[in-house]
């Protein structure tokens, strides 16, 4: 009996521990998180983030800024360290961002000589690292860039499923096999962020007249759908010396996309379902 006694009495202790121990991590506020997961007090781990600044309304030519920032009391990746510079040293500091998760692609950026995306790059380690606006855009302000010459582009391939027929059965989706559906893996995941288009040597050179990997990955995934209609025409409208062409297989862009895709294939892809050259 004493026993029986004895371990109800120990599981009420352990219930009411759990009990306190659970809500604790999900209650508490940032600031007593902070008190329970003391971050190394006493010690810092500082490094130097060196962002392209430049205000259009300020006269002056960009510049270089430097921030330093206690590693120690930071996210893991770069856009934490951003997050932390505009919320804590300098709200003037502008970039674009939005999910942090490598979905809406807007916190595309240079780090360190390389495109990707923000949020899912770590911070480099080293004691400074130095972030740039997307390559060979125009800068509207500090790290956004004007993107509109891209969207256009992209718009441009018509980016939309295409019907000559109506459905089968009226009113209803246009059904496509398992397999036809693969077809379109490694193109249906890019979020246009541009990585991989201002990492093209080709189209820093062309960015009016060549299309750019990211575009051109487009047309390729519109071409390659079973339930699309106008393939034909899809190719007509980009087998052009300098919309299609001016690729020629460099292949800086798979190297940039954070998504892992390969824009080069594509476009070769496209080149070989051509019926001829453009003359
Ligand atoms: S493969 Fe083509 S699109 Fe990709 S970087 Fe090279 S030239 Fe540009
Ligand atoms: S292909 Fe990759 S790098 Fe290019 S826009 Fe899509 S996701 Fe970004
Ligand atoms: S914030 Fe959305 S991709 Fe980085």
């Amino acid at each position: 009996m004493a026993t029986g006694v004895l371990r109800r009495a120990i599981s009420r202790v352990q219930a009411t521990q759990a009990s306190k121990f659970v809500p604790l991590r999900f209650l508490a506020s940032e600031a007593e998180a902070r008190q329970v997961e003391p971050k190394g007090q006493g010690s810092t781990n500082l490094k130097t983030f060196s962002i392209y600044r430049w205000n259009p309304d300020k006269s002056g030519k960009p510049e270089l800024q430097d921030y330093k920032i206690d590693l120690k009391d930071c996210g893991p990746m770069v856009l934490d360290a951003l997050i932390k510079i505009k919320n804590e040293m300098d709200p003037t500091l502008t970039f674009r961002r939005s999910c942090r998760e490598g979905i809406c692609g807007s916190c595309a950026m240079n780090i360190d000589g390389c495109n990707g995306l923000a949020c899912l790059t770590k911070i480099p380690s080293g004691a400074s690292t130095m972030i740039t606006p997307l390559p060979h855009m125009y800068v509207i302000k500090d790290l956004v860039v004007d993107m509109t010459n891209f969207y256009n582009q992209y718009k441009s391939i018509e980016p939309w499923l295409k019907r000559k027929n109506p459905p089968s059965v009226p009113g209803k989706e246009v059904l496509q096999s398992k397999k036809d559906r693969a077809k379109l893996d490694g193109m249906y995941e890019c979020i246009l962020c541009a990585c991989c288009s201002t990492s093209c040597p080709s189209y820093w050179w062309n960015p009016e007249s060549y299309l750019g990997p990211a575009a051109l990955l487009h047309a390729n995934r519109w071409i390659m759908d079973s339930r699309d209609e106008y393939t034909e025409e899809r190719l007509e409208s980009i087998n052009d010396e300098f919309k299609l062409y001016r690729c020629h297989t460099i292949l800086n862009c798979a190297s940039a996309c954070p998504k892992g895709l390969n824009p080069g294939r594509q476009i070769q892809n496209i080149k070989k379902l051509q019926p001829s050259k453009p003359h």
